[in-house]
């Protein structure tokens, strides 16, 4: 279970040599895993899950963890909390992309209540401040700012989580991924963890808890999905079978809901199948790892401020291209999706390209940034991406000046040649 319980210090040069390693064909023959939260789905997928609970439970003491801007959707499912005997307590405190002190401070207001059930609601923000003050809660002098230890940490002595996604896009519900914030440094740092015990116990689907989404969120989230499934399947180190399936429902599922999603946003049958696309994409990347379009989704997002679902989900094609000039996984890919014949990667590229654009979003970099601010930050892009932990996933990988190349052919959108 190397890479499961590895602390995310991939930072190091001597770690991405290990998760490089890890990820080989070889190793992957050695050991293999496959980590998933049990997953209840539809209308009454709370109430189902708390009937089964409420009997297992010594205290029933449920501490929700939520922001601002979804609290008032938490507060719709806090009598179903009530009803099957649960007290609840509602935190409103996470934030974007979670700062360390700000967990920190969800996690004495755990220490106060001391739940046995710790209830995430809203995007990957809130499931990451609950996912982080769950280990401060377990741990209180755990230092959530350092990788966690690559053993066991031991998790779950005083509470389970469950998560409950208000999006339909990063999958944490179903990851064993969590990113927290240090903004004691400048400029702030991710701290990232990765361990198999940060996988959610229960993840719950209710498909009303994403029907009032923004167009905007909802093209956001969605290329988000449709990115985490792009890269599960295309690494094919880490992928396996399982994985595989799981990356291709959510390409299908995606193609054929969004847009129905986008001509009418109450129509539940579409906006369900998102929400389990999000999830089965969270599966297969957790399992499976994410590459190249996060690390060059991250930089681009960081420096160029694109939503991070937009920024992931433009990167497509250009990663695509530019593995498939040294591995041959696109044509399953491509087989999957009903192209079987002809130049299948021009075929599959223009797939992915068709798709994005036709959701208004454009793939070239040039219609979001101006030249004179793009090459003033292109070499701080290309070390970005290069340095991001998920570049050690890939089963190409540039080096920083391929990465500067990448980024300019991105721009002009152009697809790499090389
Ligand atoms: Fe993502």
């Amino acid at each position: 279970m190397i890479m499961a319980s590895i602390g995310w210090s991939l930072y190091k040069p001597s770690t991405r040599l290990l998760v490089a390693a890890s990820g080989s064909r070889t190793m992957r023959r050695l050991q293999g895993y496959f980590l998933c939260p049990k997953i209840y789905m539809g209308s009454l997928a709370l109430s189902t899950t708390l009937l089964g609970l409420s009997s297992l439970m010594k205290k029933k003491r449920a501490f929700i963890v939520t922001d601002k801007a979804i609290r008032k959707l938490a507060e719709e499912i806090l009598p179903v909390f009530r009803l099957f005997g649960f007290e609840v307590y509602l935190c409103d405190k996470a934030e974007p992309e979670p700062p360390i002190g700000v967990v920190e401070e969800i996690a004495r207001e755990m220490l106060q209540f001391e739940p046995d059930l710790i209830v995430a609601v809203g995007g990957g923000s809130a499931i990451d401040s609950a996912k982080g003050a769950w280990l401060k809660y377990e741990f209180p002098n755990l230092d959530i700012g350092s990788p966690v230890p690559l053993t066991t940490i031991g998790l779950r002595s005083k509470a389970i989580l469950m998560a409950i996604p208000t999006t339909a896009g990063t999958g944490s519900e179903a990851t064993a991924a969590l990113v927290l914030t240090d903004t004691t440094t400048d400029p702030p740092r991710k701290v990232a963890h990765l361990h198999q015990e940060l996988v959610p116990d229960l993840a719950i689907l209710i498909p009303e808890m994403t029907m009032e989404m923004p167009k905007e969120l909802t093209i956001g989230t969605a290329l988000d999905v449709l990115a985490h499934a792009f890269d599960s399947y295309i690494n094919r180190n880490w992928a396996n079978p399982l994985t595989d399936s799981l990356s291709i429902g959510a390409i299908k599922t995606v193609f054929k809901n969004l847009p129905k999603v986008l001509e009418d946003p109450r129509n539940f049958e579409a906006r369900f199948n998102m929400q389990i696309a999000a999830t089965m994409g969270g599966l297969a990347f957790s399992n499976a790892s994410v590459g190249l379009t996060h690390a060059l989704g991250h930089a681009i997002g960081k420096v160029f401020r694109i939503h991070h679902g937009k920024a992931v989900g433009i990167t497509i094609p250009y990663v695509l291209n530019f593995i498939a000039h040294v591995d041959d996984g696109y044509l399953n890919l491509a087989e999957e999706l009903g192209i079987h014949d002809g130049d299948r990667l021009e075929k599959l590229t223009r797939k992915f390209v068709d798709f994005i654009e036709s959701l208004g979003v454009s793939i070239a970099l040039k219609a979001y940034v101006n030249e004179e601010e793009f090459k003033k930050n292109l070499e701080i892009v290309a070390k970005y991406a290069f340095e991001d932990p998920t570049t050690a996933q890939s089963i190409r990988q540039p080096g920083v000046d391929e990465m500067r190349k990448l980024v300019e052919y991105m721009y002009y959108g152009r697809m790499p040649d090389w």
